[in-house]
């Protein structure tokens, strides 16, 4: 039985693929994002999540924007074994409903809007955290996140001249080289030996690896004065003695960061956050103080950025006629 002749759109990996989301607007929209949540003027519950075993979890994440008419939720997995079977770490679906009725209007993966979202994140912070003219940027990570970010960082950093890399594989690093120099010629790539050798002198670092219960590669001493650091994957990069140096903890979302904490599963190092990125988008508290303070901003995701990134796919696949009408 249909719902009253309801249907929804679903969008595949290749659909939405096929829209060619620009990082620009997907920027434009994890701002808005960040600036409505400091305002107080989403449904943003703290994801839940279910440990999968082997540093392998799943979340569900659920966020209202009424400004955008955004309602929806992301159902997400991150399970690092995956790249050695061929299969992406992070991939899930999300579903956007109707705010007038509730009703599903559309089902799309969530593996390119999870990395456009993730990267542009990155670039946020980098906008409001980074110190005036920065020009050196690490990756440490370059797989599907770590390359988004590079992408987000050049819209967002007009200063942006050089790219250090960090990846345990080579072949993840030279891939990260070839196709990110081709689309962004400006910038003068360095492939790294070490994740230190990346990150000492970097104005800019982003980190992205795999949150499996390793050693963090970057402890105390490594982040230079001025310099930002912008951890996409909780704890698994910084030792707790890093965290602990930098002048000013920042997280995208204070609430979700202290229940993830208090889960027990990670950032049990964690050191007390002084801010909300969101709330220093929102221009409701300070960001950078000084040119010289070292900044630690840490990006759990939140699904605001999810269902307005969706919003976007979804607008663009109604106007392109792309994907595939299912009953409901
Ligand atoms: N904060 C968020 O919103 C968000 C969203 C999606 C994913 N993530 C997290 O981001 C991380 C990366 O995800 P991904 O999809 O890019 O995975 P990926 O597998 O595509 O990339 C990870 C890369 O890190 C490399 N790596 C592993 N250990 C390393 C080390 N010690 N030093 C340098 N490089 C190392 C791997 O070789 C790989 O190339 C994961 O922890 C994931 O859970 C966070």
């Amino acid at each position: 039985m249909t719902v009253g002749g309801a249907s929804l759109l679903y969008l595949s990996r290749d659909d939405v693929a096929g829209l060619g989301l620009p990082m620009s607007d997907v920027l434009a929209a994890v701002e808005e994002s960040f600036r409505l949540k400091g305002r107080g003027e989403v449904g943003l519950p703290a994801k839940i999540g279910v440990e999968a075993g082997g540093g392998a979890f799943a979340h569900a994440m659920p966020a209202f924007v009424p400004a955008a008419g955004a309602l929806g939720v992301k159902w997400v997995g991150s399970f690092p074994g995956n790249p050695a079977r061929g299969l992406p770490a992070v991939s899930g679906l999300i579903v956007l409903s109707d705010p007038a009725t509730g009703l599903p209007t559309a089902v799309m993966d969530a593996t390119l809007v999870t990395a456009l979202r993730t990267g542009a994140s990155a670039g946020v912070a980098a906008r409001w955290l980074a110190r005036e003219g920065a020009a050196v940027a690490a990756v440490v990570g370059c797989g599907v996140q770590g390359r988004a970010s590079l992408r987000a960082l050049a819209e967002a950093l007009p200063g942006l001249r050089e790219v250090r890399c960090r990846d345990v594989h080579e072949s993840a690093s030279s891939s990260f080289v070839s196709e990110l120099s081709a689309e962004l010629p400006g910038l003068e790539f360095r492939v790294c030996d070490s994740a230190p050798e990346a990150v000492v002198g970097a104005d800019v670092v982003v980190t992205a690896i795999p949150m499996d219960g390793g050693r963090p590669p970057l402890d105390a001493g490594l982040l230079v004065a001025g310099a930002l650091a912008v951890a996409l994957d909780y704890d698994a990069a910084w030792t707790a003695a890093a965290m602990a140096e930098c002048d000013r903890l920042v997280t995208d979302d204070l609430s979700q960061t202290q229940a993830t904490k208090a889960a027990g599963a990670h950032l049990a190092g964690l050191p007390v956050i002084d801010a909300d990125l969101g709330r220093v988008v929102a221009g409701l508290e300070p960001g950078r103080r000084d040119a010289a303070q070292r900044i630690l901003c840490l990006n759990l995701g939140i699904a605001t950025h999810d269902v307005l990134t969706a919003r976007l796919a979804y607008e663009r696949a109604l106007a392109a006629g792309a994907g595939t009408r299912l009953p409901l």
